[in-house]
């Protein structure tokens, strides 16, 4: 398939500029498309054939459900059934934006589209080019993030480029997206909404719009462990990975140092490739292997929306083994430890 590849120009007509990719949507085709989080993969989430079309070019795993995204609340009520007052509140509040909720779907919601499951992720994204998307292609876009299935996340249009070139009709190009982190992911079909993914909408806010408000089980988890099952399907599968080993330090910052910088040396001699993924704070602190500056302890959007670009560097660079400091030291930590810990496959070593 030969993959049509558009540069958007933001200062642009954005309705102009996305005729074709509308079209595409309209006749059952695929177009990935930056969002706010990260790029998604997009197809009409009222086509299942369109939504059969999304697993294949990923190479995902077809139980595993898509988020349906949508540019009116008017929408909630055509998605899905029993909407409960909580979902406009938080609608009001956080929409466009990087939440999706969970309701449980309406008929007019193929099963494909949502994994075989009777509930939907739904999510209004505020990236123009997103929202101008949906509107014109006059349908809701289901949309996973836009890489093959089990690496990270595609943040920039070039990673799309890398993963998805001619698996898909056309890729916009809106350059680098400002979040870098997948959205929030909040299910209102418990008795207290609980969070199955960690994002840039935290759980103090949250509650202040619907009262309480829970962590699943499986994201508070630090550790691997096989009796816990994750409840968005998609958590439990081995995700965001890089092709070499990734093991992550936590501790006092000058004993992580030291302790990494031993591993590097004894790596290094011993001939592989290391990579080194450090706060600029301490990345000169590191003589050993490729150094990925992640960004400022002080500013952790900045480490959020880099997180998936140096893993993906690390990859094109050839790294065989790759330390990591950790970063939970900060409000978004959560969300940036959730996908680094599965990066690692949950490897990780405890200095005291
Ligand atoms: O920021 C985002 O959410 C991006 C952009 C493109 O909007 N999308 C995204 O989609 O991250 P994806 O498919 O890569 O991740 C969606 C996650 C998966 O883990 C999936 O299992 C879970 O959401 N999910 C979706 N619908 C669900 C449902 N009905 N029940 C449980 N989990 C669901
Ligand atoms: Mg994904």
């Amino acid at each position: 398939m030969q993959t049509i590849i558009q540069r958007i120009d933001p200062e642009g007509n954005l309705k102009e500029q996305l005729k074709e990719a509308a079209a595409i949507i309209r006749r059952g085709g695929l177009v990935a498309f930056p969002t706010e989080t990260v790029y998604g993969l997009g197809g009409d989430a009222l086509n299942p054939n369109a939504s059969a079309a999304i697993y294949a070019a990923k190479g995902r795993p077809s139980d595993n459900p898509l988020i349906v995204h949508i540019a009116d609340t008017d929408a909630l009520e055509r998605i899905a059934s029993g909407v409960p007052e909580s979902a406009y509140r938080l609608a009001e509040r956080f929409w466009p934006g990087p939440l999706t909720i969970l309701l449980n779907k309406s008929g007019l919601i193929p099963k494909e589209t949502t994994g075989g499951l009777a509930t939907v992720g739904i999510r209004m994204p505020s990236h123009p080019v997103a929202r101008t998307l949906i509107e014109v292609s006059g349908t809701y876009i289901a949309a996973p993030s836009a890489n093959r299935s089990g690496r990270p996340s595609t943040t920039s249009a070039h990673h799309v480029i890398e993963d998805l070139n001619g698996r898909v009709d056309m890729i916009l190009d809106g350059g680098h997206v400002p979040i870098g982190l997948e959205s929030t992911i909040l299910d209102l079909t418990t008795e207290v909404p609980l969070i199955l993914r960690p994002g840039y909408i935290m759980i103090e806010e949250l509650r202040k719009t619907i009262g309480p408000v829970e962590y699943d089980r499986a994201v508070t988890l630090h550790r691997k462990d096989d009796t816990i099952v994750a409840k968005a399907p998609g958590m439990k599968y081995r995700h965001y990975a890089p092709q070499g080993s990734l093991v992550i330090y936590e501790g006092e910052a000058d004993k992580v140092v030291r302790a990494i910088n031993e591993q590097a040396r004894r790596c290094v001699e011993s001939g592989e490739k290391v990579g080194i993924l450090a706060a600029d704070e301490t990345a000169d602190s590191y003589p050993y292997g490729t150094v990925r500056q992640i960004g400022p302890r002080s500013r952790e959007e900045a480490i959020a929306a880099h997180l998936f670009d140096c893993l993906r560097e690390f990859d094109d660079l050839g790294v065989t083994r790759i330390f990591s400091e950790s970063f939970e030291d900060n409000p978004l930590g959560q969300a940036i430890m959730n996908r680094l810990l599965k990066a690692a496959g949950y490897q990780v070593v405890e200095i005291r």
